[in-house]
């Protein structure tokens, strides 16, 4: 059969023709966000999967009240966002959205398989941020609820976190405490 080649409208923009040519769903199951926190979040906030076109929604901009993220163009988003979801029942990201559907706050949460404990799955809980204006509306304690949600759900018997002691406070609040210390190697 004839190849079917694609209509480019002139008024399409490169990133619309991304966007039409890339699926763009959601990098786990929404069903795996917790209705509670969903209910809990201030008028018109959203809490959901992680999108790939979050890169447009300020994404690595609020990972930069975390700690050095670098200059990354939309292609190497694009590629590791790939390789993310080829692990999606692995990485489970998520994000908090504004009104006006910026990303204002994002979590993390990686499931490892063991063979300890039964073949136990352990969650790994990463990089939370809030923008900085945004903090102190309990919007990192819903992310970290809704992490708990997952882990809960897919099957983990337990999550872990490193933080610095400025954290620490934060943490308790949200149910953790403290367990064993942090070593690290440098590369
Ligand atoms: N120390 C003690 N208590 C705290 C702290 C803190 N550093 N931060 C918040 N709390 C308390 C709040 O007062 C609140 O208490 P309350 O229920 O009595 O009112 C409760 O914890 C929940 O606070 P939230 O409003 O949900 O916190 P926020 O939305 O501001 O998010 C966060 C907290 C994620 C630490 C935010 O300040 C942030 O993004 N900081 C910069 C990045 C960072 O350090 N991230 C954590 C890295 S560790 C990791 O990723 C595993």
């Amino acid at each position: 059969p004839e190849a079917v080649k694609p209509i480019m409208n002139s008024t399409v923009t490169p990133v619309d023709a991304a966007m039409e040519t890339v699926s763009d769903g959601p990098l786990f199951p929404s069903t795996l966000i917790s209705p509670e926190v969903i209910s809990l979040l201030p008028t018109d906030y959203t809490i959901r999967p992680m999108r790939r076109s979050d890169y447009h929604r300020g994404y690595l901009d609020v990972l930069r009240v975390l700690t050095t993220v670098g200059d990354i163009t939309e292609e190497a988003w694009n590629q590791r966002y790939d390789w993310i979801t080829s692990r999606n029942d692995e990485y489970y990201m998520l994000v908090v959205c504004d009104g006006a559907d910026r990303v204002v706050g994002t979590g993390s949460l990686i499931v490892e398989r063991k063979f300890i404990h039964s073949l136990g799955m352990v969650g790994h809980i990463e990089d939370i941020a809030v923008e900085k204006n945004q903090q102190g509306k309990k919007l990192g304690l819903r992310i970290i609820q809704a992490l708990d949600f997952v882990a809960a759900q897919v099957g983990c018997y337990k999550s872990i976190l490193d933080c610095s002691e400025v954290n620490e406070g934060f943490y308790v609040k949200c149910g953790f405490k403290r367990a064993g210390l942090e070593m690290a190697h440098y590369y």
